[in-house]
């Protein structure tokens, strides 16, 4: 049975390796809304907040709120995306289970959730995107990583989910990955209103969450996700 393969014999080098580079595999785009502050303070304000773990068994750490942006802020940074990723849209996948929180705004604080390597539904979505909203992050190493595999041998394995394959666990026939199976590769600092897209199917995850007590310290971020229409 695949799901009785212990966690350690699970690791094998089964991932593609592809250095992520800026431009190809993952985009910045700084000062990416001229109303950050204000969109920031929006969301803070509401009151229809969703709670995911610890306080739930679910994958989504923290709380979550739908519609982070409104269509108006939304358009312009969807074409951007589409002018550099080369798509001609962006369109979401309607899910048959689970759902992807697109343009759902994320509060996170240091005690409620740890980097947890992943790739994004496969099934779903082609392109994922954060946008940093707090002001002033107390420090450094909180944004997002792209990690690549570390290999029982002590070697590095890859970071991308092979085609054919939906997600990491498909890819390695087991249920969950140990979290310790990981290398930071490629880190992007969490920067106010900063926007980060990049490829699903790259291992990524934040790098650390930060803050605690009041809302206003936690991580901030808005999250999307999208299937491209070539
Ligand atoms: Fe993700």
């Amino acid at each position: 049975m695949m799901e009785h393969r212990s966690l350690a014999s699970a690791v094998r080098d089964v991932l593609p390796y592809r250095k992520p580079k800026l431009g190809r595999d993952y985009w910045v785009k700084d000062d990416v809304l001229p109303n950050a502050l204000e969109v920031y303070e929006r969301n803070l304000a509401r009151g229809d907040w969703m709670q995911g773990a610890p306080w739930r068994p679910e994958v989504w750490p923290g709380i979550r709120a739908p519609h982070a942006l409104t269509p108006r802020e939304l358009a312009p940074v969807e074409r951007w995306i589409c002018e550099q990723t080369g798509v001609r849209a962006l369109k979401q996948e309607a899910p048959t289970q689970g759902a992807l929180s697109h343009n759902h705004v994320q509060l996170v604080g240091e005690t409620e959730s740890t980097a947890k390597p992943h790739v994004d539904s496969l099934a779903l979505c082609d392109f994922a995107a954060v946008i940093y909203l707090h002001p002033q992050p107390p420090r450094k190493h909180v944004g997002t990583s792209f990690f690549r595999l570390r290999l029982p041998g002590g070697g590095l394995g890859g970071n991308t989910c092979p085609p054919g394959c939906v997600n990491l666990p498909q890819a390695f026939g087991v249920t969950k990955l140990p979290a310790n199976a990981w290398v930071q590769d490629v880190e992007v600092e969490n920067v106010f209103n900063r926007l980060l897209v990049y490829r699903a199917d790259i291992v990524h995850s934040a790098t650390d969450y930060f803050g605690r007590g009041d809302n206003r310290n936690k991580r901030a971020t808005a999250l999307f996700f999208w299937k491209a229409v070539r």
